[in-house]
């Protein structure tokens, strides 16, 4: 028995904005955002999309093709840090709604950029001990609604996107999720925390600006950097598994360089990394399942192939898994 990703998807919907657009209302240069983080773009969702919107968008295609019915679903898990509501309800309950598959359980997971490996964990076991048959796991942020576009220093880094992945459980042994590293440092939490509520939209500049990330941007990068070269160690030395059995290393993308300085330490050539920062900037919880998504329409994902997941993010958190495609 096993619990594999039988299908990925992805939303990425609305206005796509360059370096050179940010440059002509902010005091910053192409060059700056790029040198310092591999960005080019990002993309924004449409006025009036909330984060279970494009959540649902990318849900529904996942479900299509699994060929998995909503109705189908044991349960909904929502990692995001830009719920449709602070508090409640759930944006995992809203998604069910929109996507149709009520009667299931629906939750959020609130581990930041980390959100999706632990609802992979969480999903996956949840599978087994519930003998399920699937689930719809999904990483969705609108962070375009919560930043300060005032701010150079964070209006640079972050996109908006969604992905979504069905997990279903199989007779087949040896697939799926083989193994995970969950934790979290919370004496970091002041590293990197969101203030207030969001606005309507992402120009709605005669709203006022109370919303925005606040952010340490070098202790976050050393955090990154060390949560990365730490969890590749013990993957090491915990599991059975060598870097060279790795088909890919899809980190959560927040800063190109952020990886190259984890890859260096271990000598881990640069294309052994899925990156796809440079177009959608750092999506939060959405970055790793959207890169899936990407590399199986770019048929990148080979059936038995291994996948090393890597994550980190507000918290502050981290975790890996390892995946048999
Ligand atoms: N354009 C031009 N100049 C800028 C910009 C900008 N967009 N932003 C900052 N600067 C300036 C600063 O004001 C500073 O100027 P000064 O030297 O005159 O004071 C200079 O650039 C250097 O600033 P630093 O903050 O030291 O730049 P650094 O090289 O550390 O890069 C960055 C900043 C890119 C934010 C980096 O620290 C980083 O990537 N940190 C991790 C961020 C991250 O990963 N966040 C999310 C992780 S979790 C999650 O995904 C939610």
């Amino acid at each position: 028995m096993s619990v594999v990703v039988h299908s990925v998807a992805s939303c990425v919907s609305g206005e796509r904005i360059t370096n050179d657009d940010l440059a002509t209302k902010l005091d910053t240069t192409d060059e700056w955002i790029q040198s310092h983080t591999g960005i080019l773009s990002r993309h924004i969702a449409p006025d009036g999309a909330q984060t279970s919107d494009i959540a649902a968008e990318a849900a529904k295609k996942a479900l299509a093709k699994a060929n998995v019915r909503p109705e189908d679903l044991d349960f909904i898990a929502v990692a995001t840090a830009t719920p449709d509501y602070f508090g409640f309800p759930s944006t995992a309950c809203i998604l069910q709604d929109k996507i149709g598959a009520n009667g299931c359980a629906a939750f959020d997971v609130t581990a930041g950029c980390t959100g999706f490996i632990y609802a992979l964990d969480i999903a996956s076991s949840m599978l087994e001990t519930h003998h399920g048959r699937h689930a719809l796991i999904v990483g969705a942020e609108t962070l375009s609604r919560l930043i300060d576009w005032q701010d150079r220093s964070t209006a640079v880094l972050f996109g908006d996107a969604a992905g979504a992945a069905v997990l279903s459980r199989i007779e087949e042994p040896g697939r799926g999720c083989l193994s995970t590293i969950l934790g979290a440092d919370g004496s970091g939490a002041k590293d990197l925390y969101m203030v207030q509520t969001p606005r309507t939209s992402a120009y709605s500049r005669d709203e006022p600006v109370t919303p925005h990330i606040s952010m340490n941007g070098r202790s976050v990068y050393e955090f990154a950097v060390k949560a990365m070269t730490n969890l590749i160690e013990r993957m090491l030395h915990e599991t059975v598994y060598r870097l060279e059995d790795f088909a890919w290393i899809v980190p959560h993308q927040a800063n190109a360089r952020i990886v190259q300085a984890a890859g260096k330490r271990f000598g881990i050539p640069e294309d052994k990394f899925y990156m796809n920062i440079a177009e959608y900037a750092n999506t939060s919880s959405a970055s790793i399942p959207v890169a899936l998504a990407e590399m199986e329409e770019k048929g990148l994902l080979v059936k038995n192939d291994l996948i090393m997941l890597l994550g980190f993010g507000s918290g502050l958190t981290f975790g890996s898994a390892v995946i048999r495609w």
